[in-house]
Formats: C-alpha cells, sequence, structure tokens
C-alpha cells in the first residue's frame, strides 16, 4: 500500500472535549456514496482501502458502537485497540471480545464509562443505518467520507436535516492504487446542546 492518505485538518487532531467543555462527544463515522449508499448485501459497496485506514485511525483508542449486523460483517472481530459494543434485540446474543447491549442509549452509557476511564474525548458510532438512525439525535460530530461514485447497495445513511450543522473541515482522501472512488473526508459538527 502506498497510499498514506491522511488530511492533516487540525479539525482532525483538536481534542473534542476542549470544544465542549469537557464533555464527551458522540461522533458518527460513515462513509457515504453520492446516492446515499452506505452498504450492500451486508457488506460496503466498494473497496476503498485509504478509507479503511482513516476509519483506523479515527477510532483508534476509542470506545465503539455498532449493530449486530455491522458486527457480523467485520472480516476480523473484536476490532483491536477499541472497546467494541454491539447492539442487538437478541438477549441470548454473544459476541466474543465485545460487550453486548439490548439498545442504542444502553450502548452511550457504556461508551461513555469507558471513553472516561480511559480519558479519550470520543464516542466512535461506525453504524450501520439502523444505529445511525437511532443515534442521529445524540451526535455531535461526524467524521463523513464522501464517496465519489453511485454504486448499487440495499442500505442507505439515515435522511437528516443539515441544519445546525456545520463544515468544520474538507481534505480529499487521495486515492491509491486500493481505492475504487476517490473520496473525500468531512468533518461535520453541531454544538453541544443541540443533542436530544
Ligand atoms: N459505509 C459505512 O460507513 C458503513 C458503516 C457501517 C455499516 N455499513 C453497512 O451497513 C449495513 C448494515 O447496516 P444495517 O442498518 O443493516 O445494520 P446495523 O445497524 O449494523 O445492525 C442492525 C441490527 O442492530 C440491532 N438494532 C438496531 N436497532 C436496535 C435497537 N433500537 N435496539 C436494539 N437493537 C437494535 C438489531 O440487531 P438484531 O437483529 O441482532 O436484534 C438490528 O438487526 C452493512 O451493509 C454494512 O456493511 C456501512
Amino acid at each position: 500500500m502506498t497510499n498514506t492518505s491522511s488530511p492533516t485538518s487540525p479539525a482532525l487532531d483538536a481534542p473534542a472535549e476542549a470544544a465542549r467543555g469537557g464533555e464527551i462527544a458522540v461522533t458518527f463515522v460513515v462513509a457515504v456514496a453520492e446516492n446515499g449508499v452506505i452498504g450492500r448485501n451486508g457488506d460496503l459497496p466498494w473497496r476503498l482501502s485509504s478509507d479503511l485506514k482513516m476509519f483506523r485511525r479515527l477510532t483508534m483508542g476509542k470506545p465503539i458502537i455498532m449493530g449486530r449486523q455491522t458486527w457480523d460483517s467485520l472480516p476480523k472481530r473484536p476490532l483491536d485497540g477499541r472497546e467494541n459494543i454491539v447492539v442487538t434485540r437478541n438477549e441470548l446474543f454473544e459476541a466474543e471480545g465485545a460487550h453486548v447491549v439490548l439498545d442504542p442509549v444502553n450502548a452511550l452509557r457504556l461508551a461513555r464509562d469507558y471513553a472516561q476511564k480511559s480519558g479519550v474525548g470520543e464516542i466512535a458510532v461506525i453504524g450501520g443505518a439502523a444505529i445511525y438512525e437511532a443515534l442521529l439525535p445524540q451526535a455531535h460530530r461526524m467524521y463523513w467520507t464522501a464517496v465519489h461514485g453511485s454504486p448499487d447497495g440495499d442500505t442507505t445513511f439515515p435522511k437528516f436535516d443539515l441544519a445546525g450543522w456545520r463544515i468544520v473541515s474538507e481534505d480529499p482522501i487521495s486515492r491509491g492504487p486500493n481505492d475504487q472512488f476517490a473520496a473525500t473526508l468531512r468533518v461535520l459538527e453541531r454544538p453541544a446542546g443541540a443533542q436530544d
């Protein structure tokens, strides 16, 4: 892999808690195609190696919250170096190496506890669509990879109102040999207090 594709925007490295007076930020990490698609057949609808590296960088060390289907889709479970929290309605579900919770709000509580214990300023919500939709009212920040293509898919990012959000930074992710599409990383934020 020759492509390092690391935007150097200060927004990516700014400690989120500083901007919100010590509150732990709920951040979404998502890649969305021009047609809104984020998934196909339980998997990602593209090959984007540079974005996977960016995903690792953005989530490392942070508690991550995901739906059970996204957990099932991971090629290697749990994701290393991060507390993995999986949301399911199935009380019998077991996920080796991860915490299983029965609703998204409990996932946030648990993630906050882990973030506090380890002194990190962000919780990363990593999808899929059902979990983004459930936690959208709580989100402070989004790391939004805009994928410059319109692949077929069966899962889309939930519709949301951009009012109240502002784009803090926008950086191209340079396209490497293992990237099917070009992409741009946008950081969006809305002020503390705008959440439910
Ligand atoms: N492009 C991206 O950035 C990105 C990121 C993540 C995922 N994806 C893609 O998105 C697709 C998966 O998304 P998805 O929406 O189908 O699935 P998902 O959000 O990953 O998981 C859905 C599951 O979460 C559980 N769940 C959802 N809401 C719940 C609630 N309110 N309370 C308790 N449990 C709840 C249920 O699990 P049970 O059925 O076990 O009860 C449900 O079936 C895949 O194609 C994946 O590759 C894309």
